[in-house]
């Protein structure tokens, strides 16, 4: 399904029905890889998968994707929807989206989920990383980047093939739009103790893009955090362990 938000064409995937649940997939992927966990909360959550800006079916304009204008993208969502209140749960960079969500408009949510993601912004050298990366991106493709990024995705050879395929599809000028917002967005850590929202934080115990350290530190700033580290799984909780995930999301959010 598509509707317009903020100028652009924004697609989302729609199942269940209750209580909205917004599930905001990572870097460079699209709503597809929520589908093993959403088939888990269908039948007590109306499950919202959006493509954010520059990914999957959505449109991809070219600028710079900061956080804070992919939030504003899912209020516009939100709004076209109708929902006045929804759980929003992101994964890695749909952490980042959901965070800043968190702190702009938090009377839009009933409860935040944090997955495989950080508040902490980039150290200099990543940031200047991801800029020569984003230009690399318009140039020569996205051909290097899933190879590089594959390997440390998933633990499982499966999880790391379906990660790749759906990789593979991800559109240059969004690619290069998403490194740019992540290269800009500021460190939230402080803003967290303000955060007055149910919140779940998933980790993978084996993840080797998100440090453990990233995600306590986001258990001790939060107000009203539940932590789950589920061991042996990597950045991709939604494919590597998504009946774990499911269950942590219907224990902490379902009514
Ligand atoms: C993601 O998985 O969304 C990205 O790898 C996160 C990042 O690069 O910081």
């Amino acid at each position: 399904m598509k509707i317009t938000v903020n100028g652009i064409q924004l697609n989302y995937e729609e199942t269940g029905s209750g209580q909205p649940l917004v599930l905001v997939h990572g870097f460079p992927l699209n709503h597809t890889i929520w589908r093993k966990v959403a088939g888990r909360l269908s039948a007590t959550f109306r499950v919202i998968m959006p493509d954010l800006r520059g990914h999957g079916a959505s449109d991809a304009p070219e600028g710079t994707y900061t956080m804070d204008l992919l939030a504003l993208d899912l209020l516009g969502l939100f709004d076209a929807l109708n929902i006045k209140k929804a759980v929003l749960a992101g994964q890695s960079m749909g952490g980042y989206v959901s965070l800043a969500f968190a702190c702009a408009y938090p009377e839009r949510l009933s409860g935040l989920g944090l997955i495989a993601t950080q508040a902490a912004a980039d150290a200099p050298e990543r940031r200047a990383g991801r800029h020569a990366q984003a230009n690399e991106m318009l140039t020569k493709g996205i051909a290097s980047l899933v190879e590089t990024m594959t390997p440390k995705m998933a633990v499982s050879a499966t999880s790391r093939r379906i990660t790749r395929q759906v990789m593979k599809k991800a559109i240059p000028m969004g690619v290069a739009g998403a490194l740019k917002g992540m290269a800009e967005r500021p460190d939230r850590t402080e803003s967290l103790s303000g955060l007055h929202i149910p919140a779940l934080i998933v980790a993978g115990g084996a993840d080797v893009i998100i440090p453990l350290e990233r995600t306590h530190e986001m258990a001790a700033h939060l107000p009203d955090a539940v932590l789950q580290v589920l061991p042996g799984v990597g950045h991709m909780p939604m494919l590597e362990a998504p009946a774990a995930l499911a269950k942590a999301l219907l224990a902490r959010f379902a009514k």
